[in-house]
């Protein structure tokens, strides 16, 4: 095998593997540890720590779709997941992960709950699911509950908005345990009609990425997972600014674009990415689709 000095360790076996079991090695999901992404996930740690409190201090993770909120948030989940605490009667889940109910509804969110936790739905009032609900997240011990897709929050009328801030409000004082919201920038704004709730949850942003030295750091890190025989130096200028272009500064977009071309170089054998790669390997950025579909 050749040295491959410019992948990964675990990348390496892959440059020399057929070309199904290369595509299989790429397409497999990835986490890439970025600096913005430890400090955020610094500061989960630092909510799961936090001695229980009437008044517990909670997070929304704000980000444009496409940039990595759910992948941070469930690494987070990973590194905590439930114990089965076979000697006891219930498990112990100290961190939660949900997805907000698809509208702002009280039953909504006790049914996202109940059946993340394999649990029977009762059929009856909002007051009985609550109560199970309590019930439930008191005995495994839940710390911090995450509510991806927060942003949902916004497909109802204000009077339902609020009322669903209430209840998650409720259930953090009730079970002095942190909410982590995540979504998009609009999730600012829908807890901005609450100041009880703007003042418990502090932002943290995944910013776009700019065309810098962070940036190119990612190119970098994305090129050792790469299984190209050849280094193609992403992070050099020409090549950085174009990919920065093309993918509009989210890290879903980058990660498409590189899989697409790595893609498009392994079948070509080409080895490595190039300006001709990225010209020529079918990737559409996302704004050119918006323009497609206008134009349809
Ligand atoms: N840390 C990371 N390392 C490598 N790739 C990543 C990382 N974070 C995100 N990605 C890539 O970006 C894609 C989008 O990430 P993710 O689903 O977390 O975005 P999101 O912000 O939750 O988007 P949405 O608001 O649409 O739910 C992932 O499928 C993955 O390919
Ligand atoms: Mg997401």
């Amino acid at each position: 095998m050749a040295e491959y000095s410019h992948l990964h360790p675990a990348t390496r076996p892959y440059a020399d593997a057929d070309t199904n079991t290369r595509i299989a090695w790429l397409e497999k999901p990835r986490w890439i540890g970025y600096p913005r992404a430890q400090e955020i996930l610094g500061k989960l740690e630092d909510l799961l720590k936090h001695p229980r409190q009437p008044r517990m201090p909670s997070m929304l993770v704000i980000g444009s779709t496409n940039n990595g909120k759910t992948n941070l948030i469930h690494n987070f989940a990973q590194q905590h997941p439930a114990d089965e605490n076979p000697y006891g009667e219930h498990i112990l889940a100290p961190v939660l992960y949900i997805q907000a109910p698809p509208t702002p509804s009280e039953s909504g969110i006790y049914s996202e709950i109940l059946s993340t936790l394999f649990e029977r739905v009762p059929s009856s009032s909002d007051a009985a699911r609550r109560a199970r609900v309590i019930d439930l997240l008191r005995k495994i011990e839940t710390k911090v509950l995450i509510i991806d897709e927060l942003h949902n929050v916004l497909a109802g009328s204000s009077v339902k908005q609020q009322h669903f801030l209430n209840v998650i409000k409720y259930l953090s004082n009730e079970l002095q345990m942190s909410i982590v919201g995540c979504g998009t920038g609009d999730l600012l704004r829908a807890v901005s009609i609450d100041p009880q709730i703007q003042n418990r949850f502090t932002p943290e942003l995944l910013p776009r990425w700019q065309l810098d030295t962070q940036f190119r750091k990612l190119l970098k890190s994305f090129e050792m997972t790469l299984p190209l025989k050849q280094a193609s130096q992403l992070h050099e200028r020409l090549l950085a600014s174009k990919i920065h272009a093309m993918s509009e500064g989210t890290i879903g977009e980058l990660s498409a674009l590189l899989n697409t071309a790595t893609k498009f170089a392994i079948r070509n054998e080409q080895e490595q990415i190039d300006e001709e790669v990225l010209n020529a390997c079918g990737y559409v950025a996302p704004s050119d689709r918006t323009q497609l579909a206008a134009n349809l």
